[in-house]
């Protein structure tokens, strides 16, 4: 069997480096070892406007910054097909099939639609494609024959169902869709990364966050007044770097070799750890040192992105390209699927 990769995001805002310790470093490394026959990252803006239909502006706009992002941190469209999720005809068509295979009450104990339906206070009100998009993500996933699937803990709800229909499908009309792994980071501090404020996830609406378009300066600024432990008060006081994200950040970011560059006294972070956690380690000095290694990670995506920025027809060029080659296959699958519903009149 075919190892196919696939995965995306949906477009309501800049990635931060929370997508990019949880799975936009790993999408690169995975492009890179060259262990599968075909790779799609698309952008989800058709998933976006489930629960942003009133704002169709936000969707637009960061449709293109989240191109760039994928762009700037390495993604290379000679690897992998990057595309637009609307411009993909076959994807609503493969959905209305497969509603005939769920029921509502499945769909209402979807874990991840129940929190996100709390969080976003629908209350009784739900919008009919807000809790169908876990089918319209099972379409995304079956058009391209994917078996991989990287995404964030969040997310195994969504390819669970998935692949409840895929085996109701194929139960019922045949052999004909493939059936999807989901994957999730190895690094558990890469899983979900909190916010600079210390809350369990960074994340847009929470206002927690460091974008990978973020200057220097307000890196700085962010990292400089991150929240750390509140009892470590002095100096001297031990500290807590188990709940500390300021340690959590560095985990998930720094290596032995930015030690040597930044912090020579330290060969490592279990090291520095020992330190803060004894007492007489300052967050301050913790902290400057975060920011290098933060600089270190993003100054060479923001060169990449400038370049991008500057030549914005390029990155429609890829997506549109990259749209083409996506529509043909999903066209392929949406033919399969009619062929086994038996209604593939005029083939
Ligand atoms: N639901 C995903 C998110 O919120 C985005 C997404 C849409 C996706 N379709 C997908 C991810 C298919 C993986 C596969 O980030």
């Amino acid at each position: 069997m075919k190892k196919i990769i696939l995965t995306g995001d949906r477009p309501t805002g800049n990635l931060h480096l929370g997508h990019y310790v949880g799975s936009l470093k790993n999408r690169v490394k995975l492009q890179e070892n060259s262990d599968y026959d075909e790779m799609y990252v698309f952008i989800a803006d058709t998933q976006a406007l489930t629960d942003n239909f009133n704002n169709p502006k936000k969707v637009r706009d960061s449709v293109l910054e989240v191109a760039i992002d994928y762009l700037s941190v390495g993604l290379d469209p000679t690897k992998v097909t990057i595309f637009i999720q609307s411009m993909i005809s076959a994807l609503p068509e493969l959905t209305m099939y497969y509603m005939n295979l769920v029921t509502l009450s499945r769909l209402e104990r979807n874990p991840t639609v129940k929190s996100e339906v709390k969080q976003k206070d629908f209350g009784s009100s739900i919008p009919v494609g807000f809790l169908n998009y876990p089918i319209s993500q099972t379409a995304d996933i079956t058009a391209f024959d994917a078996t991989i699937v990287p995404v964030g803990d969040d997310q195994l709800p969504m390819l669970e169902q998935a692949r409840e229909i895929v085996r109701s499908f194929n139960n019922i009309y045949g052999d004909t869709l493939v059936e999807p792994k989901a994957v999730i980071p190895d690094n558990e501090v890469c899983r979900r990364l909190p916010g600079t404020d210390g809350k369990a996830k960074m994340s847009k609406s929470l206002g927690n966050c460091i974008y990978l378009k973020d200057d220097s300066e307000t890196v700085k600024k962010k990292v400089m007044s991150m929240y750390t432990d509140p009892n470590h008060l002095r100096v001297e006081d031990p500290g807590n770097t188990k709940d500390n994200p300021v340690f959590i950040y560095l985990e998930a970011l720094a290596n032995d070799d930015h030690f040597k560059k930044y912090l020579p006294e330290y060969k490592n972070l279990d090291e520095l750890k020992a330190h803060y956690e004894k007492g007489g380690l300052g967050d301050v000095k913790v902290k400057r040192f975060l920011y290098d290694v933060i600089e270190d990670t993003l100054t060479p995506i923001r060169s990449k992105r400038k370049y991008y920025e500057e030549n914005i027809d390029l990155v429609l060029d890829i997506l549109k390209k990259g749209s083409v080659k996506a529509n043909e296959k999903a066209n392929e699958t949406l033919k399969r699927v009619k062929r086994a519903m038996l209604i593939d009149y005029f083939e």
